[in-house]
């Protein structure tokens, strides 16, 4: 079998190895994927080793996106704009390090959810390493506005800064959580509020019948902010599971060439 690992620090509770090994049934492709705690000063040393040993690639989670990126001879472009790598890889005696986590939030909203992006108005929540993987293909389907609220609005700046030459005729704009107050198509929450157990202090006015919430977390039960959204009257609440398993799918096709089904392993996981 061909050896994959996810490499992060903690890794206990990832899903990936589930997510992957779920694939490779699926697929029938020769794949043994596990999980691996890199110390936290020695990524680079365990990412050498792992493919010295054979392994024929990685994915990386926290705190080590950033390294990833750092360490790679060599970026796809959309990891290149992401500033961050979640997907490593040998391609001829070159490290390839590709970013994923953009691609599977659009699909997930796209394909698994039927969420319309082209000429949506779209409300993004955060500006750390989580919000900018995703502002490049979420701009890539064009739509209307994309407004970047975040507690520190120059981090919100600095990336409309950055991503400017990529929106297109899409409104790109930066500003703090309190500003908006007219209904959104879409707020996607990128922030890691929830894990202080805060909310982004955000007006309920933002909410509308007709707007999608997605909260890139997950948990078992409705997240914090997804609760919120609730609560102030939105019907369509979704997290983040869906693009942690299109990420993963994503990831395998880039390595065996093979993109492997994902509503059956979303459904899989949803019942562990
Ligand atoms: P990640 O890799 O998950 O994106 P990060 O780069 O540390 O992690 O970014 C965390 C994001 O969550 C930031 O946008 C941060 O806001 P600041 O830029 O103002 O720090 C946001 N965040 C974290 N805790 C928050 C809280 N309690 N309330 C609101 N936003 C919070």
């Amino acid at each position: 079998n061909d050896l994959y690992a996810v490499i992060g620090h903690p890794i206990s509770h990832s899903k990936s190895p589930r997510i992957h090994s779920l694939f490779a049934q699926q697929t029938g492709e020769p794949v043994e994927y596990t999980a691996i705690q890199a110390p936290l000063d020695d990524f680079a040393g365990t990412v050498r080793q792992f493919f010295e040993r054979g392994g024929k690639g990685l994915n990386v989670t926290v705190p080590f996106k950033e390294q990833a990126w750092q360490l790679a001879d060599q970026r796809t472009g959309r990891a290149e704009k992401a500033g961050a790598a979640n997907t490593l890889y040998y391609d001829n005696d070159r490290l390839v390090a590709d970013n994923t986590d953009g691609c599977g939030i659009v699909r997930d909203l796209v394909d698994n959810h039927g969420v319309t992006l082209k000429d949506a108005r779209i409300l993004l929540l955060g500006a750390g390493g989580a919000v900018r993987g995703v502002i490049g293909p979420l701009l890539a389907e064009q739509p209307a506005e994309l407004v970047i609220a975040n507690r520190t609005v120059t981090k919100a700046e600095a990336l409309v800064d950055l991503f400017s030459d990529d929106a297109g005729n899409t409104r790109l704009s930066a500003c703090g959580f309190g500003e908006p107050d007219q209904p959104f198509d879409l707020i996607i929450n990128g922030t890691s509020a929830s894990l202080q157990g805060d909310l982004p202090a955000l007006s309920p006015k933002v909410i509308g019948a007709q707007t999608v919430v997605y909260d890139m977390m997950y948990s078992l039960k409705t997240t914090t902010f997804n609760q919120w959204a609730l609560d102030q009257g939105a019907t369509r609440v979704f997290d983040g599971l869906g693009m942690l398993v299109e990420q993963a799918a994503e990831s395998f096709r880039v390595w065996r060439g093979v993109r492997p089904e994902t509503a059956s392993v979303v459904e899989e996981l949803r019942t562990d």
